[in-house]
C-alpha cells in the first residue's frame, strides 16, 4: 500500500498532515527490539519535525504520525518498505488543524514480545492474581454462586476491597477481554462476564464508616468514553467515590458534546472518563485526547481536574500526557486520594476558581 501524498497532492508547508495505520510484524521482537526502533525513530522524526506514536500488540503495530506533508513522505518511503512488517493497512490519513502529540512516544504495549513488561510480571506474581484462571472458569461458566463464594472467602482471609479489585477483579477483566481478542469466548461471554465481574466489584467494596462518610466534600462526574460499552471501571469507581464521602454523578454520554454539556451544568471538581477495562482500545486515543480536550472547556471558569482509566493505562501502554489528562490510573484502587490530591494542588497552583 502506498501513501497518497504524491508531489501533486503535497500541502503547502505550514499545514499539518496526520496518517494512522495498522500493520504485523514480520518477526518476534524482543523489548530490546521495540526499544531500538523507538530509539532511532524519535531522533529521525525530531530531524523532520515528526510527532506521534507507536503501539505495539500481539504482533501488531499501530501508529500514527502528524507534521509536515513532505516531512511525512519522506519518513512514509522508508515506513512503507520496512521488511519488519508487513500488510500495511492505513486506517486514516488527513489534514488536521493541530496536533494531536506533542512529542513523540513509542509505547510498547504487552503480548508476544520476549520479554513481558515489569508491570506485568510484578502482577501476574501476585497471590490474588494466580486466582484470575479459576476465576475466568467460574465467570465463562455463569457460574455467580462459585464466584461471590470465592470472594467471600477471600475477604474472610482478610484481603481488603482494594486488593482485591487490583489484584483479580481487574487482572480478570483483561485476561476476559484477551479471551475474546483470541476468540475463546464470545462477545456475549464477555459482556455477561464484565457484569458478573461488576457484581463481585460491588460485594467487595468497604463498609461504609457512619462517621466517615462526609468526609470529602468534593464531586466528581464518572463518565464512560463516548461510545465505550464497557461499564466495569466506572461503576467501581461509584462505589468507591462514594465510601470515600464524594459526590457522585454519572453518564454514559454518546458524544463529546454530550459529556461537556453534563460537565458545564455540573461543573465537578473532578471528571473521570473511563476506557474499557477488559480491552485494550488503543486505537481509540487519539479520539480520547479530543474529549479530554473538549472536556476541559466545557465550563472555561472553573477547575476540573481531568482523570481517564482503563485497560490502556493499567497496561502502562499510555499516559495521562498522551491523552492531555491530568490523572490516569492504573488501578481504581485509590484513585479518589490521588484526585483529592489533584484538586487540593491545582487549586494552590490556581486558586479556587
Ligand atoms: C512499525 C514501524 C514504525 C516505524 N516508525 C518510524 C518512525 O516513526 N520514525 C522513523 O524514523 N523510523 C521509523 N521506523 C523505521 C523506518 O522504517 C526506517 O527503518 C528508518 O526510518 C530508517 O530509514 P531508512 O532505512 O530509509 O534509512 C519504523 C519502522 C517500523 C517497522
Amino acid at each position: 500500500m502506498t501513501l497518497q501524498l504524491d508531489d501533486a497532492t503535497i500541502k503547502p508547508s505550514d499545514w499539518t498532515t496526520s496518517i494512522t495505520y495498522q500493520s504485523k510484524v514480520t518477526f518476534r521482537p524482543t523489548e530490546a527490539d521495540l526499544r531500538e526502533l523507538a530509539w532511532k525513530a524519535r531522533e529521525r522524526n525530531h530531524t523532520l519535525g515528526l510527532t506521534g506514536m507507536l503501539l505495539y500488540d500481539r504482533g501488531r503495530f499501530f501508529q500514527t504520525l502528524e507534521g509536515s506533508p513532505v516531512g511525512l513522505k519522506t519518513l512514509w518511503d522508508s515506513i512503507s518498505k520496512d521488511p519488519r512488517h508487513c500488510d500495511i493497512e492505513i486506517l486514516s490519513e488527513h489534514i488536521i488543524p493541530a496536533r494531536l502529540f506533542g512529542a513523540w512516544d513509542m509505547l510498547s504495549v504487552h503480548g508476544d514480545v520476549a520479554r513481558d513488561s515489569d508491570i506485568r510480571r510484578a502482577e501476574a506474581g501476585h497471590e490474588l492474581t494466580r486466582l484470575v484462571p479459576a476465576l475466568i472458569d467460574l465467570v465463562l461458566h455463569g457460574d455467580d454462586i462459585g464466584m461471590n463464594q470465592t470472594i467471600a472467602s477471600l475477604a474472610e482471609k482478610g484481603w481488603d476491597g482494594d486488593a482485591i479489585l487490583t489484584h483479580l477483579i481487574e487482572p480478570t477483566a483483561r485476561a476476559l477481554g484477551d479471551a475474546w481478542l483470541s476468540d475463546d469466548c464470545s462477545e456475549f461471554d464477555l459482556t455477561i462476564g464484565l457484569s458478573m465481574l461488576q457484581l463481585a466489584g460491588h460485594a467487595v467494596r468497604s463498609t461504609p464508616v457512619p462517621g466517615k462518610l462526609r468526609q470529602s466534600r468534593y464531586s466528581i462526574l464518572l463518565a464512560t468514553a463516548p461510545g465505550e460499552p464497557h461499564t466495569l471501571g466506572t461503576s467501581l469507581l461509584a462505589d468507591l467515590f462514594t465510601d470515600a464521602g464524594w459526590q457522585v454523578d454519572m453518564v454514559f454520554p454518546d458524544s463529546n458534546q454530550a459529556l461537556a454539556n453534563q460537565l458545564a451544568a455540573q461543573q465537578p471538581d473532578a471528571v473521570d472518563i473511563g476506557l474499557s477495562e477488559a480491552l485494550p482500545r488503543e486505537h481509540t486515543l487519539a479520539k480520547l485526547r479530543q474529549t479530554v480536550e473538549r472536556s476541559r472547556f466545557a465550563a472555561p471558569d472553573h477547575l476540573t481536574v481531568v482523570s481517564v482509566g482503563g485497560r490502556l493505562f493499567a497496561d502502562a501502554a499510555a499516559t495521562a500526557e498522551n491523552v492531555g489528562a491530568d490523572h490516569a490510573r492504573k488501578t481504581v484502587a485509590g484513585t479518589s486520594i490521588q484526585l483529592a490530591e489533584l484538586i487540593k494542588l491545582k487549586r494552590q497552583q490556581h486558586g479556587p476558581g
